[in-house]
């Protein structure tokens, strides 16, 4: 009867001589939230009894029954009878609660040698260290789409931008393969946040640590994590690694947010570089001609909310003095949400890339007005002799004279070069055309085919 009178009230009712306002469980509760954390919950807590059973610090009989329990509830939770209640607050409490309900007073003993502060630490980090998994999965495949289109569209030729100007020619190739660059880094910063939340704080209990003889590298064993954090009070009290998850997916999501905008750009009239599938655009409820890129708009659009999501944790850490403060309840919104977005910014980009077409016609156009070797023939001046500052100047003259007589820097005649430069020779035909351009760049990393080519077989050779 006692029992069943503990179990209508809170775990932690002892101290308290009235009922908590129903106002004061529905501002506290997490429950909405943090249940998305329950398998890791489970999967700490199975550990855990199992380290207090071998260092007998509970019966094994007890251990073994309270693992069955723990089990037992997973099952439930999976197929959807589980109930969570809101008025216990959060997911940590709502499975203790449900494993007293069902095995007896016995499931009281889960709790010895731990907090939920240092429980909601280890679930958070078993939580974020499989979605950074997952993440840096999703950045390889986009990669791989990446390169795979370089490595079939390395005779396609663009204008390479400054300033959003036309600048010099580049190979598309190495246009898309700079992103796989900037990714690969991204999922380097991932790879290595990855170690920082890689570590069982597991054992701090509610700061102080615990004077039960539990053993942490055996928990840590368990649950496959590579250190055990060196104190205490920092285990429950820092969220530095969600930050730095945090910090990570912002500047991933910068970098899908450049080349949303850059495919938005491509794909306007104006540009007309590529053509969205028309399975990923969607059309406007009044102007029948329109296909909209909304899905790079709304990668775009979601990158701020991934920025305010860190900002959001970065203030909320602040001021809090060590150790746990309940503020923190308040890191799991931002993380969840950043998760969601970032895996399905990754995705549904990956996807719609596979099928982008390519207009090589516009892009070879637009590499020819726009006086795009002129550079080669300052470097070509240079060849010969003429120091560059004025190789500049001569070469700045002829694109003038080409804007004077409606000419291009292709269609200008020897003897018109000449009038600029005694040491322009016939010779230079062969380095002023968008192809000579190109494969002219052959300094490593540059935008030669050799050069494109030679970084596709580097990469596809990293295993
Ligand atoms: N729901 C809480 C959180 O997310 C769990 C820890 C509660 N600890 C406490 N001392 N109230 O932070």
């Amino acid at each position: 009867m006692k029992f069943y009178l503990t179990l209508m009230k809170k775990l932690w009712s002892g101290r308290f001589r009235e009922k908590t306002e129903k106002i004061v469980d529905d501002f506290t509760s997490s429950i909405s939230f943090d249940v998305r954390l329950w398998k890791y919950d489970i999967e700490g807590s199975i550990a855990h009894v199992s380290m207090l059973a071998k260092q007998k610090i509970i019966p094994a009989k007890d251990a073994k029954l309270i693992t069955k329990g723990l089990m037992d509830i997973s099952e439930e939770i999976e197929s959807g009878t589980f109930r969570f209640r809101d008025d216990l607050e959060d997911v940590h409490m709502n499975i203790e609660h449900a494993l007293i309900k069902k095995i007896g007073p016995v499931g009281g003993m889960l709790h010895t040698a731990r907090s939920r502060n240092d429980q909601v630490a280890l679930d958070t980090r078993l939580y974020l260290r499989d979605e950074t998994g997952e993440i840096m999965k999703l950045i390889k495949a986009f990669q791989r789409v990446l390169v795979s289109l370089a490595g079939k569209h390395v005779e396609i030729v663009m204008p390479g931008y400054t300033h959003l100007q036309r600048a010099q020619p580049v190979l598309l190739s190495h246009h898309l393969l700079a992103y796989y660059e900037m990714l690969e880094r991204d999922r380097e910063r991932f790879a290595d946040c990855l170690k920082r939340i890689n570590v069982l704080p597991l054992g701090s209990a509610a700061l102080a640590g615990t004077s039960f003889p539990i053993d942490r590298k055996y928990v840590a064993r368990l649950l496959k994590f590579p250190a055990v954090s060196e104190n205490s009070i920092d285990s429950v009290s820092d969220r530095d690694f969600v930050a730095e998850f945090m910090s990570a997916s912002s500047l991933l999501m910068l970098h899908l947010s450049r080349l949303s905008e850059e495919f938005i750009l491509w794909n306007s009239e104006e540009f007309g570089f590529v053509h969205l599938p028309d399975a990923f655009t969607t059309g406007s409820s009044i102007m029948p001609q329109k296909k909209n890129p909304d899905i790079l708009e709304m990668v775009r659009g979601k990158t701020g909310r991934v920025y305010g999501n860190l900002i959001s944790i970065l203030s909320m850490m602040k001021g809090l003095p060590l150790a746990y403060n309940r503020d923190m309840q308040e890191d799991k919104e931002p993380m969840f949400d950043t998760v969601d977005t970032v895996k399905s910014c990754l995705d549904v980009l990956c996807q719609m890339m596979k099928k982008m077409r390519f207009d090589r016609e516009k892009m070879k156009e637009a590499t020819i007005a726009g006086f795009l070797t002129a550079t080669d023939i300052a470097e070509y001046l240079v060849k010969k002799g003429m120091p560059f500052r004025e190789a500049h100047e001569v070469t700045g003259n002829i694109v003038s004279y080409c804007i004077d007589k409606g000419k291009t820097l292709e269609n200008l005649d020897i003897q018109e070069l000449k009038r600029h430069s005694e040491r322009i020779t016939s010779d230079i035909s062969e380095h002023i055309t968008v192809g000579a351009s190109i494969r002219g760049k052959t300094s490593f990393a540059g935008t030669s085919p050799k050069q494109v080519l030679a970084r596709i077989k580097r990469i596809r050779n990293k295993k």
